[in-house]
């Protein structure tokens, strides 16, 4: 039986055209079959330069490009010689074409009023947006920041943030977007290594009705590095009117942009210079700095924005991405994506269920927004809060649906599509990492048949493959490694600072005749129609409601807390979250392991990397289950998180895993 559902979808979905794209002819670029999709795509992996330098012509040039692509492995330069600039391509240029009016971004803040409508709610048109854009870059050029100085950016989602991005790409200061979630020490650590002399922040941000105090967690950064500290100026937007305390280096945004001028040109860049720092987790070490430049990530987040999503301008569709601009999803499907198609961005400062768990839906209703993107945590959430509030508001605008961060169990699949896509939208499962700029693989709506939980196929231009180490291809549903086998325009340059780290986690696992392919660190099958299918992270990565995590990230965090000895974090099953945090914990002599302690220890880890790092469950032990040859038996430990191993308790708060370990020994690899 639910088979037979899901083939019904199969078939739905694949003749599926979105009413505004037919409303207006179908533009000729829509893919509306499978055939087209395939003869593209032949096209794209045939030729790439061909391809990609037609796609080019779409954009604003200074100065066109030389080569289209140099690649150099692991080394690639898209349009070399080339001079753009992203912000023109996003703001300018809907200008000088005579569409300055239309809506650029749509914003709605988090508070509402007594009948329960928003108060604070924002639409810039693009001709809006330069003045604001030009007028903050400005004010940036005006604290000394100049082209190639790494500007942190630290604020909740109101416009202002991308406005910052913009203002940033305007004058080629790359920015380092850090997410609000994060904690002091987590600022701390990425305007350290980004030496960043700049950062933009707000007083606060909402968050549920109270206010999250950004810049005193910027004020706390500071302090914490002393007399290392990089940076030479704050800026300091009032977006709560908590009082935070200025101090001598900051200054006030509203003051400084105010008597800044609106005429502010766009910097005549290199398609290879940096547009943006976004720091992200690994297996090891500190969180890493993951480059992408200019030209190349412009085209790529562009393109596949319009054909994932069939984005068609005047068409009165308006896009919505639930992100936080503090993630690669908001950088690529909010702002850089979004603005070169001349499709508004809708922009969301709270949460899903703040006052009630039919915001998003009230704000669907209100906006008439036919592209919805959000992930699949939050998906299960709306199941868990109940059916009546997306029934309580029109979501008939509702064209596509996208899931993006990690796998989506069928189960929420066929709910999102029933209840939000009323049994007709598609959707698009959207397969990609911070490193990839955009979409590597997805369904394009309408013409690519869905299969709940498959991200399907790769997107234009993305040589895919399910590799073995020697970069052979396995066969038919066997799994193997996530690889990238061709360069693409919006891949990642670098880790910032760290050339052997971008060598070793990306293009040291998987070689063909000497020829280094870009390796996911996702383990991967395709089916007999070639869907992929993601298994999992092959790293000590956990994937914590969509966002990455290192598991080591996590450990250390513990570990510099006095009452920690020794621990060891591994991923469990949660209900919501797909994947929880456990945390396996040796207290320190003295140290009693008790619920005060595990309070306490939650609260570290907040204070040392963010809320989205707490421990879902901790588990006092004397000991860690270890090898002989001390490696910490984490297939174990997973496996007792899980609870597929029972350990009863007994009348300590201690556990001892020992037993547990020399009977599992054998199994750990
Ligand atoms: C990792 C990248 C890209 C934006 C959000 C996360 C997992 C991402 C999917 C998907 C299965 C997915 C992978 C990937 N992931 N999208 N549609 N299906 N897994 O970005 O923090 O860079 O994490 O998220 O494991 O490697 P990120």
């Amino acid at each position: 039986m639910a088979d037979q559902g899901i083939e019904s979808v199969l078939q739905e979905t694949r003749v599926f055209i979105p009413p505004s794209a037919k409303d207006v002819g179908g533009p000729e670029w829509l893919i509306s079959s499978l055939d087209q999709y395939n003869e593209m795509y032949k096209e794209s992996i045939d030729n790439p330069e061909a391809f990609w330098a037609k796609v080019a012509e779409d954009f604003h040039w200074f100065k066109k490009w030389d080569t289209v692509l140099e690649w150099n492995a692991p080394d690639a330069k898209w349009f070399n010689g080339a001079k753009t600039n992203v912000c023109y391509n996003c703001v300018d240029r809907q200008v000088e074409s005579g569409h300055g009016d239309q809506p650029a971004i749509i914003w709605e803040g988090e508070p509402v009023g007594d009948n329960g409508s928003p108060v604070d709610q924002r639409t810039l048109s693009y001709k809006e947006l330069q003045t604001e854009v030009s007028k903050l870059a400005n004010a940036l050029k005006s604290k000394g920041i100049t082209k190639g100085d790494i500007v942190t950016i630290y604020m909740g989602m109101v416009p202002e943030l991308a406005i910052a991005m913009l203002a940033c790409a305007r004058i080629g200061a790359p920015h380092s977007v850090i997410f609000g979630g994060f904690s002091a020490q987590a600022i701390a650590d990425r305007v350290g290594d980004a030496k960043s002399k700049m950062i933009l922040t707000c007083d606060g941000s909402w968050r549920r009705g109270k206010v999250v105090e950004l810049k005193k967690n910027v004020d706390d950064a500071i302090e914490s590095m002393g007399n290392d500290s990089p940076v030479e100026s704050v800026l300091v937007l009032n977006r709560t009117n908590c009082g935070a305390p200025m101090h001598t280096i900051d200054s006030d945004w509203a003051t400084e942009t105010g008597a800044a001028s609106a005429d502010c040109p766009c910097e005549e860049l290199e398609s290879e210079d940096m547009l943006f720092l976004l720091y992200t987790s690994g297996s090891t070490g500190k969180p890493k700095g993951i480059v992408h430049t200019t030209a190349g990530y412009m085209l790529f987040t562009a393109t596949t924005a319009k054909y994932t999503f069939n984005l068609v301008p005047d068409t009165n569709q308006t896009f919505w991405c639930t992100a936080d601009c503090g993630w690669i999803t908001g950088h690529s499907y909010i702002v850089y994506g979004l603005l070169p198609n001349r499709v508004p961005t809708l922009m969301f400062e709270g949460g899903p269920d703040y006052p009630t768990p039919a915001r998003f839906w009230q704000i669907v209703d209100r906006y008439k927004v036919t592209q919805f993107y959000t992930a699949p945590t939050a998906i299960r959430a709306f199941m868990k809060w109940g059916d009546e509030h997306p029934a309580s508001c029109d979501l008939s605008s509702i064209q596509v649906l996208g899931t993006v961060g990690e796998p989506i169990n069928p189960e929420a699949w066929m709910w999102y599509r029933n209840k939000i896509g009323r049994g007709v939208c598609p959707i698009v499962d959207t397969y990609w990492q911070t490193e990839t700029g955009g979409h590597v693989l997805t369904p394009l709506p309408g013409a690519t048949p869905t299969k709940p939980g498959s991200c399907t196929l790769p997107m234009f231009g993305i040589d895919a493959a399910v590799c073995d180490e020697a970069g052979n291809v396995a066969k038919e549903n066997v799994g193997g490694l996530m690889t990238i086998r061709k360069p693409w325009p919006a891949m990642l340059r670098g880790v910032y600072g760290d050339r052997q780290r971008y060598i070793d986690t990306y293009w040291s696992t998987v070689a063909k005749d000497g020829e280094p392919y870009y390796a996911a660190g996702d383990n991967t099958r395709r089916d007999e129609l070639g869907n992929f299918w993601i298994m999992g992270r092959t790293d000590d990565v956990i994937n914590v409601s969509g966002h990455r995590l290192g598991t080591m990230e996590v450990e250390s965090a513990l570990v510099s807390h006095e009452s920690v000895v020794e621990a060891a974090v591994v991923g469990m099953p949660h209900e919501i979250k797909g994947t929880g945090i456990a945390a396996f914990v040796t207290p320190a002599p003295g140290f009693e392991g008790d619920d005060d302690l595990i309070k306490t220890l939650r609260a570290h880890v907040a204070t040392e990397i963010g809320a989205i790092a707490k421990p879902d469950m901790i588990r006092f032990t004397n000991a860690l289950p270890k090898t002989r040859s001390g490696k910490i038996m984490r297939r174990l430990l997973r496996s007792i998180a899980a609870g597929d191993i029972n350990i009863t308790q007994d009348m300590s708060t201690l556990e001892d895993l020992s037993v547990v370990a020399k009977l599992s020994e054998k199994d750990e690899g």
